[in-house]
């Protein structure tokens, strides 16, 4: 018997306020059809005033745990996987770990972007692989709406992002056939300007300045159509490399669950693969994309509607900022 890192529990949550494609018709120049057409997203969810990164995570933490069976006082690590804490520093951990009231327990921030659940998950697998630490919370949490620019000049980034918070309960069990398999974990810095923020940025004195409000550098950039022909290469690559790592063929897996970037994305990798949409999971339509969330917002959708079942192959996929790009191979 091997000790493997098991999900005992998902959960998701997503803030109340719908923004429609119809609503950011009246923000900027842009139309419901364009949107659809391009990226398969029909509405997002953004927070209202006063919602932090911490306090959606904590609620999708909530979920996870009754669904697991267990309290706060269990978990032995909190892994918080996201862009952004609720304020410059500290990392999103402690506001998470003070919400739950566990407090001397550790609280690791991984801030890998689109990629940071997956990075999260091969780190809380080694943790638990090596008796480190036995039951890990694992959260992907992300607003992204309060630092987008929601007019004209913003609009190819504005229209893709939504805010939201997935969670997991990882445990360690002794057991041959369920749990994480194997992860595969890449990045290539040459890229990083592609997609970024640029200011406030550390290398100006002061970091701060009333001028850098007036510009437009204070907003994400991104060179579509170059992370769009990255993204489609690196995403069938990086799932071939964890199946051929574990020996499964793909007909095996039952369920491909990408990073929701665009629905363009996932079918053009659809295709690379050979496979489905049917195997492929999309919810990108009602939340856009949510960074660091969208992994585990789709595993606890596919949870809810009874498509994970014990014994489900399942292949985890992402790509973005960095470029980072992983994946990981998970028995339910
Ligand atoms: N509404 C209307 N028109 C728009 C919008 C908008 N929201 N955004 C851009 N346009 C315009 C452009 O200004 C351009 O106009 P022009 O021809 O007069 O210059 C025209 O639409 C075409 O713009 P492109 O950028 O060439 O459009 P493209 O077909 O490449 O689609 C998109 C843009 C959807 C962003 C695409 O490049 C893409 O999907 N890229 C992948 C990026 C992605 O998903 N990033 C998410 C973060 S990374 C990740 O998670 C993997």
């Amino acid at each position: 018997m091997m000790r493997r890192t098991v999900f005992a529990g998902v959960g998701h949550y997503l803030p109340e306020r719908v923004i429609t494609n119809k609503y950011l018709e009246k923000l900027m120049d842009t139309s419901d059809e364009w949107i659809q057409e391009r990226t398969g997203i029909k509405e997002r969810r953004w927070v209202e005033e006063g919602e932090t990164v911490s306090g959606l995570a904590f609620k999708a933490s909530q979920t996870a745990l009754e669904r697991a069976g267990m309290k706060p006082s269990d978990i032995d690590l909190i892994i918080f996987a996201s862009m952004f804490s609720d304020y410059v520093f500290p990392g999103g951990g402690c506001f998470l770990q003070e919400k739950l009231e566990i407090p001397g327990i550790p609280a690791l921030d991984i801030r890998n972007q689109c990629t940071g659940f997956v990075y999260g998950l091969a780190v809380a697998d080694q943790f638990i692989r090596s008796g480190m630490y036995n039951t890990i919370l694992l959260v992907g949490a992300e607003i992204q709406s309060t630092g987008l620019d929601v007019t004209t000049r913003g609009r190819d980034m504005a229209v893709l992002f939504g805010d939201g918070a997935g969670a997991a309960v990882l445990t360690g069990v002794e057991t041959e056939d369920r749990g994480v398999i194997t992860s595969k974990l890449h990045a290539d810095g040459v890229y990083a300007k592609k997609l970024w923020g640029e200011w406030p940025s550390i290398i100006h004195h002061p970091r701060v300045t009333s001028e850098m409000l007036e510009t437009d550098r204070i907003y994400p950039k991104m060179e579509g159509r170059y992370v769009f022909k990255h993204a489609v290469t690196r995403f069938p690559e990086v799932i071939q490399e964890v199946l051929d790592e574990a020996g499964i063929s793909l007909d095996q897996v039952d369920l491909v669950i990408p990073h929701q970037a665009n629905l363009r994305i996932t079918e053009a990798v659809a295709q690379r693969l050979g496979i489905g949409m049917d195997k492929m999971w999309s919810n990108i339509d009602k939340y856009g994309n949510t960074t660091a969330a969208t992994i585990p917002i789709c595993l606890s959708e596919a949870f809810e509607t009874g498509k994970l079942k014990e014994g489900s192959l399942l292949a985890l996929a992402s790509f973005g900022s960095g470029f980072t790009w992983a994946a990981s191979l998970v028995k339910w």
